[in-house]
C-alpha cells in the first residue's frame, strides 16, 4: 500500500469537525477506497482547546496559513469560510507550495476563481471543490466528468439548503422566517453570516461556480440578478398554497438567443412542479443539455454529513491521484 495521505485541516466547525470524525472513525473504509491511509497531521481553527466533539491526535497550528508549511503535509483542507481573509491566505499559501487544496468555500471561489486557478495551473496544484455547491449532491463531478461531452443550455435548481428549509417549514407550519432561520442555524445549515443565505448570495456564489463550469469561466457573480427570501411571510406561502402553488428560492442560468441570463430569486411554483416537492435542506439541480436532454439530481444540500461526504470524495480523489 502507498504511504498515507497526510492532511492539514484548517477549520473545525460544522463541516471540519465532521470531516475529522469521519477520517478518524471510518479509517479502514476510507483507506480501502483511497488505496492508502488518510491521516490528519495538523489542524487549525480560531479557538484552540474548544470541544469539537471528536478527539483529533494532530498538532495545532496557530495561523491556518502556516499549516501547509508543516513537515510532511500532502494536501490542505480549507473549511473556514469567507471570500477573503484567512481562507484566501490558506488557499494562496497551499497552491504556491504546490499542494492540493480541498475547499467547500463557494464565496472564495466565486470571488477569486481566476487568481486561484491561475495559481493552480502555475504550481501544478489541484483545487477540489465538490462541497462548494449543493452539499452532498456530486454536481461538480457530474458537470466536469459525467456530462463533459454535452452542450449545456440551462441549469436551474434549489441551491441553498437554509432557504429551502425555511420556506418549506414556513409553508408546513405557518411559523415566521426569523424563528425557522434560528432552527436552520442550530442544525448547521446556515453560513456563519446567515444574511448570505437569506439574501440569496450563497445561492448566487454557487450559481457562479456552476455557470463557470457549464458556460464560461469568466462569468462573475455581478452578472446574476439576485434577490432572496427575506420579505416572504407565512401569509405569502398560505396565499400561494390556496392558488395551488408554493415558493422556492431558485437559481437559474439559461442560454438563449440574447445570451446567458442568470438569476437567483424566490419564485412561485405550481405544486406539481418537481422543485415544489423538494423540502427541508434538500437541494435539486436540473441540467438541460444536448445530447443528454434533462438530467436532475436531488439530495441533501447542507449540514455536516452531506458536506463531509463531498469533502471526503475530493480527499479520496487526491489520495488516488498523487
Ligand atoms: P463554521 O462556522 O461551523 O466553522 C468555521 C470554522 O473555521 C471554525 O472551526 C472556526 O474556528 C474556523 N475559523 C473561522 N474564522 C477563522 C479565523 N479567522 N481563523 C482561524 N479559524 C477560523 O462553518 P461551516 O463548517 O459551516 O462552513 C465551513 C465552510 O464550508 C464554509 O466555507 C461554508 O460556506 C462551507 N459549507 C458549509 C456547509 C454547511 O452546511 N455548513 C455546506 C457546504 C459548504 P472556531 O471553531 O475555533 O471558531
Ligand atoms: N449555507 C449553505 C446552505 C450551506 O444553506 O445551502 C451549504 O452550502
Amino acid at each position: 500500500m502507498k504511504a498515507p495521505l497526510r492532511l492539514g485541516l484548517a477549520g473545525l466547525g460544522t463541516v471540519g469537525a465532521e470531516v475529522a470524525r469521519q477520517i478518524i472513525t471510518e479509517q479502514d473504509t476510507l483507506a480501502a477506497q483511497a488505496g492508502r491511509a488518510i491521516s490528519i497531521v495538523a489542524v487549525s481553527a480560531r479557538t484552540k482547546g474548544k470541544n469539537r466533539g471528536v478527539e483529533i491526535d494532530a498538532p495545532w497550528v496557530d495561523n491556518p496559513a502556516d499549516i501547509v508549511m508543516r513537515p510532511g503535509i500532502d494536501a490542505v483542507v480549507e473549511l473556514m469560510g469567507g471570500a477573503d481573509g484567512i481562507a484566501l491566505d490558506v488557499a494562496r499559501a497551499t497552491l504556491t507550495a504546490g499542494k492540493p487544496l480541498i475547499t467547500a468555500n463557494k464565496a472564495m471561489l466565486a470571488a477569486h476563481w481566476g487568481e486561484l486557478f491561475d495559481m493552480s495551473a502555475r504550481y501544478h496544484a489541484p483545487i477540489m471543490f465538490e462541497a462548494s455547491v449543493c452539499g452532498g449532491i456530486p454536481i461538480i463531478k457530474v458537470l466536469r466528468e459525467g456530462l463533459a461531452g454535452n452542450r449545456i443550455t440551462r441549469i436551474e435548481g434549489i441551491l441553498n439548503g437554509t432557504c429551502n428549509y425555511i420556506l418549506s417549514t414556513m409553508d408546513a407550519t405557518g411559523r415566521d422566517l426569523d424563528d425557522v432561520l434560528k432552527e436552520a442555524q442550530a442544525k448547521g445549515y446556515a453560513e456563519a453570516d446567515p444574511t448570505f443565505d437569506v439574501d440569496g448570495w450563497d445561492a448566487a456564489h454557487k450559481l457562479t461556480i456552476l455557470a463557470k463550469l457549464a458556460f464560461d469561466p469568466r462569468i462573475t457573480t455581478d452578472a446574476i440578478t439576485v434577490s432572496g427570501i427575506r420579505k416572504i411571510t407565512s401569509d405569502d406561502l398560505k396565499k400561494a398554497r390556496a392558488a395551488g402553488m408554493t415558493i422556492r428560492l431558485v437559481g437559474r442560468a439559461e442560454k438563449g438567443a440574447d445570451g446567458l441570463k442568470l438569476s437567483v430569486a424566490a419564485v412561485h411554483l405550481p405544486l406539481e412542479h418537481p422543485l415544489a416537492a423538494v423540502g427541508g435542506a434538500m437541494n435539486a439541480v436540473s441540467i438541460k443539455a444536448d445530447p443528454v436532454d434533462i438530467c436532475t439530481l436531488i439530495g441533501p444540500g447542507a449540514g455536516a454529513g452531506p458536506t463531509a461526504s463531498a469533502v471526503l470524495s475530493d480527499i479520496i480523489d487526491i489520495a488516488r491521484k498523487i
